[in-house]
């Protein structure tokens, strides 16, 4: 697995699209070398110690504002590219532009749709009919990086914000390896300041809906 496409994956909470990206390495053909948390005791750094990847978390309250102990570690395991998956946090600027373009994170909207929190409970208040989700990269303005691939769902009538989070959250879990791979094959890459799909210039975002 040494020359393969390695990863550091940033989470805060319960893990779920870190899991996912975790079984589905070998089907993928990349590699999560670190596992990254905010938060010491979150449920989701279980999946990375059953799976004897190293885990490096912090306290977010530092006195080191780009967070470059964090860049070192990343650094130091050789990771490729960063993917937040559930991370809570905003990032700073200094830490997005360390690695510029190397950072992608999943959303649960079709951005640009929906930026921040609450996400599933908008799309009930404002009666939509379709919800998504979007992994997009990660720039200094707040999920409003070039968006990548999305996935998309029916809501039903009896839908709550949870029936709709969770049929959401299946879902980003076939999107989230998807995309990973994506890049891990330059299929999507960048040339200068312009996101490249196989050759050819992404305009529309690459829709997965299995
Ligand atoms: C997902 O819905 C993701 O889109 C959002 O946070 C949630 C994380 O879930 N950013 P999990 O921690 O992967 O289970």
């Amino acid at each position: 697995m040494s020359n393969s496409f390695k990863l550091c994956v940033f989470i805060s909470g319960s893990g779920s699209n870190l899991d996912s990206i975790i079984k589905k390495q070998a089907l993928h053909n990349y590699e999560v070398a670190l596992v990254v948390s905010n938060k010491a005791g979150a449920k989701g750094l279980d999946f990375a110690k059953n799976a004897s990847i190293p885990v490096f978390t912090f306290n977010w309250d530092n006195n080191d504002k780009d967070l470059t102990f964090v860049q070192n570690q990343i650094k130091q395991h050789g990771c490729d590219l960063i993917v937040l998956a559930g991370f809570m946090r905003i990032l700073p600027k200094g830490f997005i532009s360390a690695f510029e373009n190397k950072i992608i994170n999943i959303h649960p909207s079709l951005l640009p749709k929906y930026k921040g929190l609450h996400t599933h409970q908008q799309v009930i208040d404002n009666k939509d009919k379709i919800h998504g989700a979007s992994v997009h990269f990660v720039n200094a303005e707040l999920d409003g990086g070039k968006i990548i691939t999305q996935t998309s769902i029916a809501v039903e009538n009896n839908d709550t914000a949870e029936t709709l989070g969770a049929r959401l959250l299946f879902r980003e879990h076939s999107l989230l390896p998807h995309t990973i791979a994506l890049i891990g094959q330059n299929r999507v890459q960048w040339q200068t300041n312009t996101l490249y799909f196989d050759h050819n210039k992404l305009i529309n975002p690459i829709i997965f809906n299995d």
